[in-house]
């Protein structure tokens, strides 16, 4: 939360979270992330006010494309991607703040012509030289670019300016690999410059997670070992890979989702409160649950691990293909699209507790949530009315919801109205958007803006990045020296193979579902 001269205090009004005036370069300005997720976001933040008075964003790519074809174009990608939160009626003032360039990253008289541009614009529209690079690019030109930047001394704030990088995963492939790109990201840029987006972080949902555990004092003294038989963690998906099949093929589930998304939301569930709200104390308690995971070893991963591909089946009564009928997909694919695993976190709060993490493509719903699963009661005094057949009380569970209709609900054993005393689980709900009558912003909008604003609060650390490599990098090996002919598999439109049921019953317990 450091803050420079050009920005305005955080207080806690939104309005107080306009950031100093600034120039944002987008590389990669025609491509996927830029046309989807990042001019929506700017435009929604434009639309409300929230965007310095004097901004503007400077897209690069490889093609010679003008202002006027590129405001088009990104006009095009709003109409279509936009969540419609905020209507479009801005857009015509909005899009003047839209320039365009071109760029060859591996030439460098191509990056001082870049810097040129950006003096002319400080100049032409007297903005001070803060620049927030955005690095929306395959990962395999983020080195060029960061060198190149290094090599022109982009990469240096001047005059009290500020320079930033936001760097999109995936970083790295592997532990080695994501230590690599740290290291030589960290020859160029000071850790405080960099900014590794991991997009879970910035939904409001997985923020209030934070809230919810460190803003209420009835919760904190049940968040532990004596009260939590289990936690599960479930990012399902009805998409299929929508044609990334090239990057998702390197990728499969566990790299896709589980290295960043899931163990970010996992940190979060299972982290000691810190001292203050502030990106380093908060990411060092992030990072020491990372290193407080008990290791997989590698003869354990066939049991604590599961992995799958779907095949051929029904979504929503239309039929979808297998995931070797992809496009860009081989037809022999090994790649993973669900995983499943179970990680111990070796600490006094959580010593003994399981986490169980899963993630698929093609499953019946698309949902995020986060469910506690509560110990029993140690002694039973009435019946329950279940339906389970099994008798027992059902566990208390708090369910938080990321996505979508977030929320939390808790659930309990209630009396069925009548003369027994038959016990039934209800459910108490709080639903952000009847709450809030609002709609919830995108992620990307809360942290571009924290960017801009220097908190790298909701930001991975290298070191986080490279602790929850090495929790998978087990898993990780043993796939790779044990090859096998099939995986297992799972229809499209189900919740996953049966090896993930197994998963959880071997320990006694289910997937609860999520409804
Ligand atoms: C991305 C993954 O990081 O997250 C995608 O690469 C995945 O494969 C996406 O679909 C899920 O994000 P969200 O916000 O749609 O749940």
């Amino acid at each position: 939360m450091n803050k420079t001269k050009n920005e305005v205090k955080a207080t806690d009004t939104d309005k107080s979270r306009i950031p100093g005036p600034c120039i944002m370069v987008i590389f990669g300005a025609t491509g996927d992330l830029t046309k989807r997720k990042l001019i929506p976001a700017l435009y929604d933040l434009y639309a409300q006010k929230m965007l310095p008075e004097k901004f503007k964003i400077l897209g690069v790519t490889r093609g010679e494309l003008s202002d006027k074809d590129f405001r088009q174009r990104m006009k095009d990608a709003h109409d279509e991607f936009s969540n419609g939160k905020e209507n479009a009626d801005q857009w015509d003032t909005f899009s003047e703040q839209l320039h365009c360039g071109p760029i060859d990253y591996d030439s460098r008289d191509s990056f001082e012509n870049l810097k040129k541009t950006l003096q002319k614009i400080e100049d032409d529209y007297t903005i001070p030289g803060n620049h927030l690079f955005y690095l929306a690019i395959p990962p395999s030109a983020y080195l060029s670019v960061v060198q190149q930047l290094g090599a022109v001394g982009l990469n240096k704030p001047v005059n009290g300016d500020w320079t930033r990088i936001i760097i999109e995963k995936p970083i790295g492939y592997d532990l080695e690999s994501a230590k690599e790109l740290n290291y030589k990201v960290g020859e160029v840029f000071a850790e405080d410059q960099v900014y590794r987006i991991d997009h879970f972080l910035g939904k409001e949902t997985v923020q209030n997670l934070l809230a919810f555990r460190f803003a209420n004092g009835i919760f904190e003294p049940i968040w532990n070992r004596h009260y939590i038989d289990h936690v599960q963690i479930t990012a399902g998906e009805t998409v299929g890979v929508e044609g990334r099949g090239g990057y998702y093929e390197r990728s499969g589930a566990l790299r896709d989702m589980i290295q960043n998304h899931l163990l970010q939301v996992f940190a979060h569930t299972a982290m000691e409160a810190p001292v203050r709200f502030d990106a380093d104390a908060f990411r060092d308690e992030k990072v020491k649950v990372f290193e407080s995971v008990k290791p997989i070893s590698r003869e354990e991963v066939d049991t604590v691990v599961v992995r799958a591909q779907y095949t051929r089946g029904k979504m929503n009564g239309k039929e979808v293909p297998g995931y070797k009928e992809e496009e860009g997909v081989d037809k022999n694919s090994l790649t993973e699209t669900y995983a499943a695993l179970k990680l111990h976190i070796n600490n006094w709060r959580w010593a003994g507790v399981p986490f169980y993490l899963r993630t698929g493509k093609r499953l019946p719903k698309r949902v995020s949530e986060v469910i506690l699963v509560f110990k029993r009661i140690p002694h039973q005094i009435f019946q329950s009315d279940t339906g389970m057949g099994d008798g027992e009380i059902d566990a208390n569970l708090l369910a938080l919801r990321l996505q979508p209709d977030e929320g939390i609900s808790l659930r309990f054993g209630a009396k069925v109205p009548g003369q027994g005393m038959k016990i039934k689980p209800v459910t108490m709900k709080f639903d952000y958007e009847s709450t809030f009558n609002t709609k919830l912003a995108d992620a990307y909008e809360r942290l571009i803006l924290d960017a801009m604003l220097g908190d790298a609060a909701l930001f991975a650390r290298y070191d986080g990045v490279e602790e929850s490599w090495r929790i998978l990098m087990p898993v990780l090996e043993a796939w790779q020296n044990a090859p096998v002919k099939e995986l297992p598999i799972y229809e499209a439109g189900s919740w996953g193979p049966v090896e993930a049921e197994e998963l959880m019953r071997r320990d006694g317990c289910w997937w609860r579902e999520c409804l």
